[in-house]
């Protein structure tokens, strides 16, 4: 018997995922990546709130799994991000709706519900350890009684979907309310997992011979603040991993993802430059390069403050390269604070941007406000974008022309080729006669031949 879970947008969902599968794999369904395999008995959700446009994918989805229920019984259940107004819809469409911190509950909830399971149902000991179950409880738990549900969840060991590249929790919720998001609503406030934890999932993975971690969070250097004194920092916690590379003289990348420009600080970016497995990549959110705008977004820094922090990151990691997230057409950006956010892209030369079309949020503050930008206007402002990024990229990577550059192998692309990524998240096609012989999970040197505004080939060496 199968199981088939549908994971929405972030790599934090992704994550979550992987720890679902554990449950479900504890239980004894295996996983199927086709939602129509005529063994398929489960069909779960891991929503993403940040946008609309994947709420309605949602909505679709289930019409459909509902419709074909009368073809063959199918327990469907969704967690992950949802706003509370999605979460009393989902409650009618879905037979099991929870917050993902009741994961270790899902069992429970399976076995109530009634669903053809494998033989006698056991809870694989990895699984769901020193949990209570119970039915899902919803509402806002107070930060203790949220900090106990997700330990018990981050306990969980991950089904890992690849043995070279992992996700690493290392917090979650966010405190900074900035006015767009749904964040703080669907993931509550900022809890940080407790760093012992943490350093031990890294120690395996090293030891398993994981090349490239991530750690996750909403606002990860505002890591370990919810525990003052009690808890490393997160240029702390950073050194540790630092250490851990130091003492078992492996080779691996690793990378966090995201930080807040009022927090990030020299501290952390020295730290960094210290030691080599800490990946020189840097994910660093401008959302807008205006300061009026920023001050609406409830940012808390002005563009003084994101300039002087990527002064810092290239004085202290000249090579870095630079990525953010930017949203166009959000309330009341006029075309001339629009301009100031091209402004800004040209002159942080960034590598990547993912950038967003603005989308209310119902719950977030700015809902309350005029979506007054149109449809129109948000993708003219969206595609300028898109095409100002491909001609700062490209110059960029016109430069690596003729270098070495050491790429982590990860597998084929679209079109057959070995391909993979430089530290700075670059992705490579891999050319030459020996490329077909490179080990798939290897670090490979490889001299840079051809150039596109988002990618290179390179010739292994
Ligand atoms: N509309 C559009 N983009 C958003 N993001 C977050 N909330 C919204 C929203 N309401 C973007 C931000 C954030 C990224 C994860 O998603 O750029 O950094
Ligand atoms: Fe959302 Fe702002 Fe928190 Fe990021 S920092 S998760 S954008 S509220």
């Amino acid at each position: 018997m199968k199981y088939y879970i549908m994971p929405f947008g972030c790599q934090m969902n992704r994550s979550d995922s992987e720890r679902i599968q554990t449950v479900l794999n504890g239980m004894g369904y295996s996983e199927s990546d086709d939602e129509n395999h005529p063994d398929v008995v489960i069909k779960g959700i891991v929503a993403c709130s940040v946008r609309q446009k994947a709420i309605d994918r949602v909505y679709g989805r289930i019409r459909n799994w509902n419709a074909s229920k009368t073809e063959k019984p199918v327990l469907t259940f969704i967690s992950g991000c949802m706003l509370p107004a999605d979460r009393e819809k989902f409650l009618k469409m879905f037979d099991l709706v929870f917050p993902i911190d009741q994961l270790p509950g899902l069992p429970d909830m399976i076995r109530q519900y009634g669903v053809p399971t494998p033989g006698s149902i056991q809870v694989s000991s990895s699984a769901a350890s020193e949990v209570t179950f119970g039915a899902p409880e919803f509402g806002k738990p107070g930060r203790e009684e949220a900090r106990e549900r997700i330990e018990n969840f981050w306990k969980l060991k991950p089904s890992y979907s690849s043995r070279i590249e992992a996700f690493v929790p290392i917090q979650n919720g966010c405190d900074k309310f900035c006015t767009y998001c749904a964040v703080p609503y669907t993931r509550g406030r900022e809890v940080s997992r407790p760093s012992e934890d943490i350093l031990q999932e890294i120690r395996r993975l090293v030891r398993e011979g994981c090349k490239s971690i991530t750690l996750l969070g909403q606002n990860v250097n505002s890591y370990g603040l919810d525990k003052k004194g009690d808890e490393l920092s997160f240029p702390e916690l950073m050194r540790e991993v630092g250490e851990i590379g130091r003492e078992s003289g492996k080779e691996f990348w690793t990378y966090f993802t995201s930080p807040h420009p009022r927090d990030i600080n020299v501290e952390l970016l020295e730290v960094m430059a210290e030691y080599p497995v800490l990946a020189k990549w840097v994910h660093l959110p401008l959302q807008s390069g205006d300061d009026e705008v920023l001050k609406n977004m409830n940012r808390n820094h002005s563009m003084a403050r994101y300039r002087s922090v990527v002064q810092d990151i290239r004085r202290i990691l000249p090579n870095a390269a630079l990525f953010t997230d930017i949203i166009v057409g959000f309330n009341g950006e006029t075309v001339e604070q629009f301009e100031h956010t091209a402004d800004a892209m040209r002159e942080f030369e960034y590598d990547m941007a993912f950038i967003a079309k603005y989308s209310p949020r119902p719950g977030a503050k700015s809902a309350e406000w005029d979506d007054d930008v149109s449809h129109e206007e948000k993708d003219r402002r969206f595609h300028h974008l898109g095409k100002l990024l491909q001609e700062i990229a490209a110059p960029l990577n016109l430069h690596r022309l003729g270098s070495i550059e050491k790429v982590l192998v990860t597998g084929k692309d679209r079109k057959g080729f070995i391909s993979g990524y430089t530290q700075g998240r670059i992705p490579v096609r891999l050319t030459g006669k020996t490329a077909i012989s490179v080990e798939i999970g290897s670090f490979t040197d490889a001299e840079i031949i051809s150039a596109r505004p988002l990618s290179i080939e390179g010739r292994v060496l």
